[in-house]
């Protein structure tokens, strides 16, 4: 799903002027390290336009005010201001070249070693999950892997965002068509429960596998609650971030994989300009990262 607001019937909206985009730029980085390139300008007027006129502001000096005071006290404002500036866009098997990877690289290595050692235990962390349309591709890629097998596994998909709205659709773990735009439809006849209307509700035994939780990745405290992974997806999150962020989030990713670990990212979110910590492994239609 997506937050974008579509722009339309905001003809009046209040203009915002360089200063106010710097102060409210310096407020969103400090609360999730979200960086706003200045080409965003008319992104912010279009998304924060309904939010203005419903708090009855006149101007964006004004709701930078407002929200300097409830940042002393109050979260809601700050809740509401995370959703404004989050982008949750994405849907069940993104990037299929990748999960192809994942399937037969990653999976089968642990499985594999898993099978060997009688150690049969994967944890796999999605950061930025979003509506949770990853974390259950992720889910539904073991139950293929595995088939029966699956319950003499320990599996553990912790998955996490910042916002509170997207935690919510995932949980329930309810999705329209678009959602599974990507997704084979012998996936979908399998894996969900056509409710009718374009509403199609995830299994019981996909769901089981995912714990949703809610967590910023600018808190140290929030990632270090985060179990150690032998996988870890970030796809399509650090490329809000701008360069000591995206290093600081890679620097808890690195604490947090196991030394076997696979590190995933999306495919326009190069590393070797942030990090030293991890190298890269070139597949056909990905890479994946190992720490070195
Ligand atoms: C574009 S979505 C990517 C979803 C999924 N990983 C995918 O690739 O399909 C980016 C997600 O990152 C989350 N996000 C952004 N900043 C974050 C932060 N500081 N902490 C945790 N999640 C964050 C957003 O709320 C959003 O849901």
């Amino acid at each position: 799903m997506t937050n974008l607001f579509p722009g339309k019937g905001f003809s009046n909206r209040i203009k915002i002027t360089q200063n106010e985009f710097m102060q409210l730029r310096d407020i969103i980085y400090e609360l999730s390290g979200i960086y706003l390139q200045d080409n965003r300008k008319f992104l912010i007027e279009n998304r924060f336009a309904p939010r203005i006129s419903e708090l009855e502001l006149n101007s964006y000096t004004e709701y930078i005010d407002y929200l300097r005071n409830h940042i002393k006290g109050k979260t809601e404002e700050l809740n509401m201001l995370t959703e404004l500036i989050t982008t949750n866009e994405t849907s069940f098997f993104r990037d299929n070249p990748q999960l192809k990877v994942f399937r037969n690289f990653t999976l089968k290595n642990f499985i594999d070693a898993g099978n060997k050692s009688g150690r049969r235990e994967i944890k796999i962390w999605s950061a930025g999950c979003s509506s949770g349309e990853e974390p259950y591709t992720l889910a539904i890629i073991l139950h293929e892997m595995l088939k029966k097998e699956i319950s003499k596994w320990r599996i553990r998909i912790t998955a996490n965002d910042i916002s509170d709205n997207v935690l919510k659709m995932a949980q329930k773990g309810i999705y329209t068509k678009y959602s599974l735009r990507t997704t084979p439809e012998n996936i979908i006849s399998k894996y969900f429960t056509d409710k009718g209307n374009d509403v199609f509700q995830i299994n019981p035994d996909v769901k089981r596998l995912v714990s949703f939780g809610k967590i910023n990745l600018n808190l140290d405290r929030d990632l270090k609650r985060i179990p150690k992974s032998h996988i870890i997806f970030c796809r399509n999150v650090i490329i809000y971030f701008d360069k000591k962020m995206k290093k600081k989030v890679l620097e808890g990713f690195c604490n947090n994989l196991l030394d076997v670990g696979h590190l995933y990212v999306g495919h326009s979110e190069a590393l070797h300009t942030v990090t030293d910590k991890f190298k890269p492994k070139q597949h056909t239609g990905t890479i994946t990262y190992h720490k070195i």
